[in-house]
């Protein structure tokens, strides 16, 4: 679900743009609220799993020990989509322990309807804004990894400033990694990409893995969607920086 929100910008978006730059509203809004159509499988998904897997969102931090019923090493997603990612990497790696963070009811039905079809156990979602969640339902020095694959791109300059990945945002992360944690960053948009590897590098708590730009690690598995534009042409980066 790569779309860019802006194509989709509507007289109501851009007032709350205007909103977003009062005194009282000055944190990121990186998302524009869809009326996104939940399927009857995802409506039957969230009645059925959603109980079991999605954790309400609180100004408290849950104990996720007891969330996952065990501790293991734990990574948080931010903006899953439609979770077709997070499913699989899930999958692939089941000794850790994934929080799924969305904003988009489709994408919560959607990846819980995975869940099902799977027999995921190593899941958890959140559906708040992600910003929030970290603030509040994540300890300091708790994270194993944070991933934000193909974050919406906000590509017109006036709406960089709606862009997930700043310098605060980026503070508010580190501060939720573990030593030697890991942010793993990817983008199919090279403004970005560049914005991403100069932030990052910016941090003086971070460290790249690479010498800029880092190879696709395995386990994050080539989407469809990228696999169209790589066939276009288009280029993929990603980043992998950890917290020293
Ligand atoms: C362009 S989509 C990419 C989805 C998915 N990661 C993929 O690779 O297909 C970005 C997603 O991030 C979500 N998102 C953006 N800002 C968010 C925030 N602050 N908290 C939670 N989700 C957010 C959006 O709702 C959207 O589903």
């Amino acid at each position: 679900m790569n779309h860019d929100p802006q194509d989709e910008a509507t007289d109501n978006a851009a007032q709350t743009d205007i909103a977003d730059d009062t005194p009282h509203h000055r944190r990121i809004r990186s998302f524009v609220t869809r009326a996104g159509r939940v399927s009857t499988g995802q409506r039957r998904a969230l009645d059925e799993f959603g109980p079991r897997f999605v954790v309400g969102y609180s100004d408290a931090q849950p104990d996720w020990d007891a969330v996952f019923g065990r501790e293991m090493p734990r990574v948080l997603e931010i903006g899953f989509g439609m979770g077709g990612t997070t499913a699989e990497i899930a999958a692939a790696r089941p000794a850790d322990d994934f929080i799924g963070v969305e904003v988009h009811e489709p994408g919560v039905g959607a990846l819980l309807k995975l869940i099902g079809e799977q027999s995921l156990r190593n899941i958890r979602i959140i559906q708040h804004d992600a910003v929030e969640v970290i603030e509040h339902m994540i300890a300091p020095q708790s994270l194993d990894g944070v991933h934000i694959y193909f974050p919406d791109p906000w590509h017109k300059a006036r709406h960089h400033k709606r862009r997930l990945i700043q310098p605060k945002f980026v503070a508010l992360l580190v501060s939720r990694l573990k030593p030697g944690g890991y942010i793993h960053l990817a983008t199919d948009w090279q403004n970005y990409a560049e914005q991403m590897l100069e932030v990052l590098s910016a941090e003086p708590a971070l460290k790249n893995t690479a010498d800029g730009y880092a190879p696709r690690p395995d386990y994050r598995p080539v989407t469809k969607f990228e696999r169209r534009g790589i066939k276009l042409g288009h280029g993929v980066w990603d980043l992998v920086f950890r917290r020293v």
